[in-house]
């Protein structure tokens, strides 16, 4: 096993950041609500320990705690904003409260040398979020940094490895953030960098093996990455073993599924079955217009197509998913945890109806670290960086009723906004980039004639997590090359519009 860095979460908006930093420093973390208990820290084996900053203060009644047995396990703490405030209360130190909040960058001087501070510049910027502050250290610390605003920036007791700071060097607003964090896992905590794909690709192979042995799975591939990599990774830990299903329901891009065909089934020989549901996805589809019954009916028949396609196999133990960490970390509030679990919308209900076990072997992953185990399986570009993909597919981007005139519309000129995407290297700039197609017809003049053709909407967003987004400031000439063509090329087609709203109070959906 590599080595594991815990992460205690207070509750702060960061916390993710934090494993994603200690993970980009190449060593393991994962994120535990603050109810965790010493023993149950204990048990996980970690190198060190991490506490998260978060929006409550020491003082008041239900504030979160530290449990003291967390301090006696021999490993070091690093504590951050309410983990250095937590800290400094659990110990003895003082804390004097404030009903403002010091938000944004300060300059941080650091005042004594230690290893947390290695190869850092004696000044330089931070981030600070927070309300109370530390007033005096505990017994047997040293005040190490102090900023403008904050006589105790930072704290360390270097006999028992516990280091404090009152700003966020998970952010990159704190410019030596990134190079204090990896002084905490090298210089204080003597850790070795050991957590790269290329071991994550071996541990899981060998891990499914194991977990599987003769037995089957099932697997649906949407064509996106993270499926896909599951896929590839239960290939090689079980090859024929490994069942995918992948439904043409009609409401892909274009060649799509010729492009899911000729690399997972031809080139990477997964053992894959191509259901052509195209007639009985559109024949459900007739005259639906509303976008929530559209939803329900494409979800309804895809299970029913995979439940039908699962009882061909003989005996199917697993169903395999393509869960990520973001999916699976309890969300914190300031009270505790409120254990949100959130299930995977794309094949939700699939483990109730088929009382299949689940394997999800991506669970540890960010999506980040996804693209790089695509990498490391040497998957090509296109999956590598592919822009999500809704379940519901193109049917909740043809606006009103779902046919296969309008479906060909809308295919053709997504196709143009793809390829000019990517041609002018914005494809991987923005979260999203698609076409819509509008349930109207505007006139327009081509040639000498007046006509009377469909709209298409062009909407690109950035984002990070698709929780909010904002329109993307796509170069004025690169929008104009998008619908030139589409009006050109886009048989049906006289007008293109460009969306214009952020998310919220839009979604990047338009159904
Ligand atoms: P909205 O429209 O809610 O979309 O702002 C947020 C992100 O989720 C994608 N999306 C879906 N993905 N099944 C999916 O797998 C769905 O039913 C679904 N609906 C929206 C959307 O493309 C965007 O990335």
């Amino acid at each position: 096993m590599p080595n594991k860095v815990i992460i205690i979460d207070y509750g702060s908006q960061v916390t993710q950041l934090i494993a994603r930093r200690i993970r980009e420093a190449g060593v393991y973390s994962e994120i535990h609500a603050c109810t965790v208990t010493a023993d149950e820290v204990r048990a996980m084996h970690p190198q060190a320990i991490v506490l998260s900053g978060g929006p409550a203060s020491v003082g008041e009644e239900d504030a979160p705690k530290l449990d003291a047995g967390l301090l006696e396990l021999g490993v070091p703490v690093l504590g951050i904003c309410y983990g250095m405030q937590v800290l400094t209360a659990t110990l003895g130190g003082e804390l004097a409260q404030s009903t403002t909040r010091e938000y944004g960058p300060a300059e941080l001087e650091i005042l004594e040398q230690t290893p947390l501070w290695d190869t850092v510049p004696a000044t330089s910027r931070v981030w600070m979020s927070h309300g109370d502050r530390v007033i005096k250290v505990p017994h047997g610390f040293k005040v190490t940094a102090r900023t403008q605003t904050l006589d105790i920036a930072a704290m360390a007791c270097e006999e028992r490895r516990i280091y404090a700071v009152q700003f966020h060097p998970e952010v990159h607003h704190t410019e030596e953030g990134s190079k204090m964090l990896a002084n905490f896992l090298f210089r204080v905590a003597g850790l070795e960098p050991d957590w790269t794909m290329s071991s994550f690709v071996e541990r899981t192979v060998a891990e499914m093996k194991e977990k599987v042995g003769d037995k089957h799975v099932i697997c649906a591939l949407s064509g996106g990455i993270d499926s896909t990599v599951v896929a590839v990774l239960l290939n090689r830990a079980i090859g024929q073993n490994l069942h995918c299903i992948f439904v043409n329901n009609g409401l892909l891009r274009a060649g799509e599924v010729e492009e899911v065909k000729s690399l997972l089934g031809d080139t990477i020989g997964i053992n894959l079955t191509v259901v052509d549901a195209r007639s009985r996805f559109l024949d459900k589809l007739a005259g639906v217009e509303d976008p929530e019954k559209k939803r329900k009916i494409i979800g309804h028949t895809f299970i029913d197509i995979f439940d039908e396609e699962a009882k061909k196999i003989t005996q199917v133990d697993y169903l395999a998913q393509g869960t990520l960490y973001p999916d699976v970390i309890e969300s914190v509030s300031s009270k505790g945890p409120s254990a949100v679990i959130k299930s995977h919308h794309n094949v939700g209900g699939l483990p109730e109806t088929m009382k299949l076990q689940l394997i999800e072997p991506l669970r540890e992953l960010f999506k980040d670290e996804v693209r790089k185990v695509a990498k490391e399986l040497g998957l090509p570009d296109s999956i590598v960086w592919r822009q999500p993909f809704p379940g519901p597919g193109l049917a909740i981007r043809v606006l009103g009723e779902v046919t296969e005139d309008r479906l060909q519309i809308l295919r053709a000129a997504d196709s143009i906004v793809q390829e000019e995407l990517k041609a002018s290297g914005w494809y991987r700039k923005v979260w999203q980039g698609f076409a819509v197609l509008l349930p109207l017809k505007t006139v327009g003049v081509m040639g000498d004639g007046r006509t009377y053709e469909h709209v298409i909407a062009l909407r690109v967003v950035d984002s990070v997590d698709a929780m909010t987004a904002d329109w993307s400031r796509l170069p004025h000439d690169l929008v104009a090359k998008i619908s030139g063509r589409i009006i050109n090329e886009v048989n049906g087609v006289n007008r293109v519009v460009y969306d214009v709203s952020s998310k919220p109070p839009s979604t990047i959906e338009w159904e």
